[in-house]
């Protein structure tokens, strides 16, 4: 394995456990508010501070990105680790248990490794550019499906940047004449690994950060899918915008968004 997948999954297990534990213990979680409907728990911070010591034990001179903390400038300038400690802190505050903790590390700009481990569930999805990508020891391969007829889409809702609400409904309602159904469970680093593992047919989203898609992009790419921004390019980790799917699927979520999206979000 990548000595680099190791310490990140070393560090995203350890994380997790803490994140779990926290659970149980649900007095001890302190909430406070960081943006409009953005919320920040102490869990949060504590579980990036374990990440952060286990990267810096076996490699003090990387950079690293990590939501809470923001960035931490190392000699080496090449390497870049992209941390979310949970993902899913809304679903995490009211106890619905499902969030995970999603590392990533990026060289020269390209995604070289990255996990995303849910603690519930004790599953942990993996991938390594080139090499594939796995649930547990179970290699992944995506859904490769036809057209969106039948289809379950993953997706979240714009809920920090309600300026993109009137684009976004638009967009669901149109696709909802065609797909069978949507799923929105709260964690977009796991609705990729979900995809990923063939559990739904796709996944788009509005709005997200680099932490929030660098590992569970990497995962559904390795497993077979197209990764695309709203314009079909591949600049989803600026903008924030991502659409990932077969590639005829893609195709079809983008039309969609074409259709009904404001201008500002396809570029
Ligand atoms: C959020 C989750 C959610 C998505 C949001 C993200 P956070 O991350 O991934 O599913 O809809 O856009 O910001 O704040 O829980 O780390
Ligand atoms: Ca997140
Ligand atoms: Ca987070």
């Amino acid at each position: 394995m990548h000595p680099m997948l190791n310490i990140a999954i070393r560090a995203a297990r350890k994380a997790g456990n803490h994140i779990v534990k926290s659970l149980e213990n649900s007095d001890a979680v302190k909430a406070s508010q960081k943006g409009n409907n953005d919320f920040v728990t102490n869990v949060d911070k504590e579980a990036e501070t374990i990440i952060i010591d286990v990267i810096q034990a076996a490699y003090p001179e990387h950079c690293i990105v990590a939501e809470e903390n923001g960035t931490i400038e190392g000699k080496d300038k090449e390497v870049q680790w992209i941390i979310d400690p949970l993902d899913g802190t809304t679903n995490f505050i009211n106890g619905f248990p499902h969030f995970s903790v999603s590392i990533a590390v990026r060289i020269k700009g390209k995604t070289e490794v990255g996990c995303v481990y849910d603690p519930i569930r004790n599953e942990l999805f993996s991938a390594r550019r080139g090499s594939g990508a796995q649930l547990n020891n179970t290699r992944l391969r995506v859904a490769l499906t036809k057209d969106l007829n039948g289809t379950i889409l993953a997706t979240g809702f714009p809920y920090k940047h309600k300026q993109h609400a009137e684009s976004y409904m638009k967009i669901l309602g149109s696709l909802f004449t065609e797909v069978a159904d949507f799923r929105r469970t709260g964690s977009a680093a796991l609705d990729l690994c979900y995809f990923a593992a063939g559990r739904v047919d796709g996944y788009f989203e509005i709005g997200l950060k680099p932490w929030d898609i660098a590992a569970g992009e990497l995962i559904a790419r390795e497993a077979g899918a197209i990764v695309t921004d709203f314009a079909g390019g591949t600049d989803y980790m600026k903008s924030g915008n991502i659409v990932a799917a077969s590639p005829r699927v893609v195709k079809a979520i983008i039309k969609h968004i074409r259709e009904n999206a404001n201008e500002a979000l396809i570029k």
